[in-house]
């Protein structure tokens, strides 16, 4: 099944995944811009934080209940089956995936966790001059926060160096194997090159996405105190 009236395209990513995905990335490249400069716009470094952790909690339940290659579940793979996926990688010959592929499933694993922590642990901590302070900053024993203040920094450090490597992956694919996976992620179809059909993706109901995101929006709101909602 090919999902599309045309045959050489199928549908891959859901509208859920792509607006996550790229409200993500936006996000957080301006934390850790916002961040590394401490001045340029660094009044916004807790609310766009806490809005992180808003889409994160979205992403958590879309892994739930959403479309078949969201599902969370899908994302641990053999890691056998990952090494054997980079071999073919590095060798061209890779084939085309209606989701995560092995490695990809990993990856993406690894940034949101890291992600999730960087965004968490900034909720209990505060700058020298306490200018910005997380939610639930002097909750916790101070000593914990300075720890956590320390990892913060230590964290946006392997997170670049994470998201290097996912954009360079992305363009590697492109390079050695001829796959497009930028495409997908912003119209949610890709050209399928192989002659065997695609992987049947079961989508989910889009309503049921924007009902969730609201949803998750309306928690970070009550949890975080946001006034101007
Ligand atoms: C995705 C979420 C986040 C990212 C990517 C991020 C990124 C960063 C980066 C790159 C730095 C500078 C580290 C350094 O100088 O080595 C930083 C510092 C900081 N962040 Fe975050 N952050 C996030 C969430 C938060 C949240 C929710 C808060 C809550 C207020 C927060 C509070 C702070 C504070 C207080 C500092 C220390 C500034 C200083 O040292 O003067 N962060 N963050
Ligand atoms: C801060 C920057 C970024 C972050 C945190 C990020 C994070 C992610 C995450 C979490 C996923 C998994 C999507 C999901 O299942 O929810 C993903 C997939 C993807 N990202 Fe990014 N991303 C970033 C930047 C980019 C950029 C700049 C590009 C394009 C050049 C890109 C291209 C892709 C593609 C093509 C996929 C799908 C990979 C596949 O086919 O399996 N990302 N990204």
């Amino acid at each position: 099944m090919t999902g599309s009236k045309s045959t050489n395209y199928t549908r891959i990513w859901d509208v859920w995944i792509r607006v996550f995905h790229w409200s993500f990335a936006a996000t957080v490249i301006f934390m850790l811009v916002s961040g590394e400069t401490g001045f340029l716009f660094f009044d916004w470094h807790q609310p766009v934080g806490e809005f992180v952790l808003a889409l994160l909690l979205f992403r958590i339940c879309w892994g739930f209940v959403g479309s078949s290659n969201a599902r969370l579940i899908s994302l641990f793979v053999n890691p056998l089956s990952a090494v054997k996926h980079l071999v073919h990688l590095l060798r061209g010959t890779v084939s085309q995936e209606r989701g995560h592929n092995a490695a990809g499933g990993w990856a993406v694993l690894v940034m949101l966790l890291l992600i999730a922590f960087q965004a968490i642990s900034g909720l209990f901590i505060a700058d020298e001059d306490e200018l910005i302070e997380g939610a639930f900053y002097g909750s916790i024993d101070y000593d914990i926060s300075e720890r956590l203040l320390h990892m913060h920094h230590l964290n946006a450090k392997i997170l670049m160096i994470v998201i290097g490597i996912h954009v360079f992956m992305v363009f590697f694919y492109l390079v050695r194997a001829g796959h497009n996976l930028i495409t997908p992620m912003i119209t949610g179809k890709m050209r399928w090159l192989g002659a065997e059909p695609a992987r049947v993706v079961k989508f989910a109901n889009p309503a049921l996405g924007l009902v969730l995101l609201v949803a998750c929006l309306v928690v970070a709101a009550v949890v975080f105190g946001w006034k101007n909602i």
